[in-house]
């Protein structure tokens, strides 16, 4: 029987790891670290770090672990698949070098610039004084244009602002470079770009060096609340959807953004091998690009692998050995979404511990419920412990039956301080 390790602990490793066993003609093995309660069900769990590189190639050595699979940033832009490599692990994701498309905002930039790519005029800059020259210097527009500022390194989410005034801008660069509200060492370099005005969609595909496979177009809503408002969150939902991106510009993206990038990377000495998601801006002007991540986007994976029909290890296999050409992927047809169920006062400081109920009463063979943040009560219910909870995820014929599907499993889960959008898959903007 295969033996495939996950890692990471988020509702993005509970889809993989469903995917994993769903999508398999054949029973599969399946190990994840941490993993989450939801998980537990599918996979043993393994109480390791996931930043412990040392500790995982031991397991896996250990546990004649046939293919490990990453679902974070941070372990990748470490060096975990070197390090992996470096004692014959099979693993497959980016090395450490191609993951500086992620880790790296400045990196990221230069790369599209060398190569061509589509993308926000921008400038860096080392230190806060030179930020703050740069944003009066007239290059970015006067002082109501809005404008971006984005911490070089990993930030976790915190490392990007859109900034709609001079005023905000600068207050950015302070909080972030001054007060390091990102991290210590995420800002100690900035870009400042233009504000991209469009609509986004997250474009992901499979790597294996030299070939790839796209995966269905999908869009996620960051914002707490209905109609995009309130702070930025993990994400509160997903789709996948034909309107997501239309043909023209998806094949606009394909020669402009996709294929620069693979070879670009490839010429430059780190063939891209593993998930690699384009954040789109679709402009008046077509598409740009404004972020590489390394990884699969959390929620859009669970919107994306609940409509693959071919088998996942079979995928992650042929990109680890280079076969990626030669495989066939198959989606369900039509559309699906991801409602994601948070607890009141996230993303700022959140409630926690209340035991989730009507989790029996979802129709499992409609809407898969993947989980964030639980944990598992003594007495077999679990519990709402994190800020993201679940995410409802369900295919269907179309974007409104996938999301009916959705949101009629969320009048029967409940729970007390359960918050969630009303208008996935609907919102004007994203
Ligand atoms: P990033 O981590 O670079 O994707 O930025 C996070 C989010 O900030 C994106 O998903 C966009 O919503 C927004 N964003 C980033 N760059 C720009 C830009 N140049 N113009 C407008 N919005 C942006
Ligand atoms: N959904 C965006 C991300 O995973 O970064």
């Amino acid at each position: 029987m295969k033996r495939i390790l996950v890692i990471g602990s988020g509702g993005r490793e509970h889809a993989i790891v469903w995917a994993l066993r769903n999508t398999s003609p054949v029973p599969v093995k399946l190990f994840c670290v941490p993993g989450n309660a939801g998980i537990g069900q599918l996979a043993q769990l393994v109480n390791v770090s996931v930043n412990d590189q040392a500790s995982l190639a031991r397991f896996a050595e250990a546990n004649s672990i046939d293919l490990t699979f990453v679902g974070p940033e941070a372990p990748l832009t470490a060096g975990i698949v070197e390090a992996f490599e470096a004692e014959r692990l099979p693993i497959v994701g980016p090395t450490a070098a191609a993951a500086r498309l992620e880790g790296s905002k400045i990196f990221a930039k230069d790369f599209m610039a060398r190569h061509g790519i589509p993308t926000a005029v921008y400038r860096v800059a080392d230190s806060p004084a030179q930020a703050i020259e740069l944003l009066r210097s007239g290059e970015f527009g006067d002082a109501d244009s809005p404008v971006v500022i984005k911490a070089d390194g990993l930030a976790a989410g915190k490392g990007v602002v859109v900034a709609a005034t001079r005023a905000e801008a600068e207050k950015a660069i302070d909080d972030l470079m001054v007060q390091h509200v990102a991290g210590e060492d995420a800002a100690g370099r900035v870009v400042i770009e233009e504000a991209l005005a469009g609509t986004e969609a997250s474009l992901l595909l499979f790597s294996d060096g030299r070939d790839y496979a796209l995966m269905p177009a999908a869009r996620d809503h960051k914002r707490i609340g209905d109609n995009d408002t309130g702070p930025n969150t993990g994400g509160m939902g997903s789709i996948t959807d034909a309107s997501v991106l239309d043909q023209a510009t998806l094949g606009r993206a394909v020669r402009e953004i996709v294929e620069p990038t693979l070879i670009g990377a490839r010429d430059e000495g780190f063939p891209f091998k593993g998930v690699l998601f384009l954040g789109l801006m679709l402009t008046a002007a077509g598409p740009k690009l404004l972020e590489y991540n390394v990884r699969f986007g959390d929620p859009e994976t669970q919107a994306i692998l609940i409509r693959l029909k071919t088998d996942l290890s079979a995928v992650f296999e042929s990109m680890h050995s280079g076969t990626l050409g030669r495989l066939r992927l198959d989606w369900a047809e039509g559309a699906s979404a991801c409602v994601v169920a948070a607890n009141r006062g996230y993303p700022g400081k959140y409630d926690s511990g209340a035991e989730i109920e009507g989790l029996d009463d979802v129709d499992m063979t409609r809407v898969q419920v993947f989980h964030a943040g639980t944990s598992l009560a003594p007495n077999g219910r679990f519990i709402a412990t994190g800020g993201r909870v679940l995410g409802l995820t369900a295919a269907a014929e179309n974007l409104p039956a996938a999301l009916e599907l959705c949101y009629g499993a969320l009048q029967t889960v409940h729970w007390p301080g359960i918050q969630f959008r009303t208008d996935i898959g609907r919102s004007p903007r994203i």
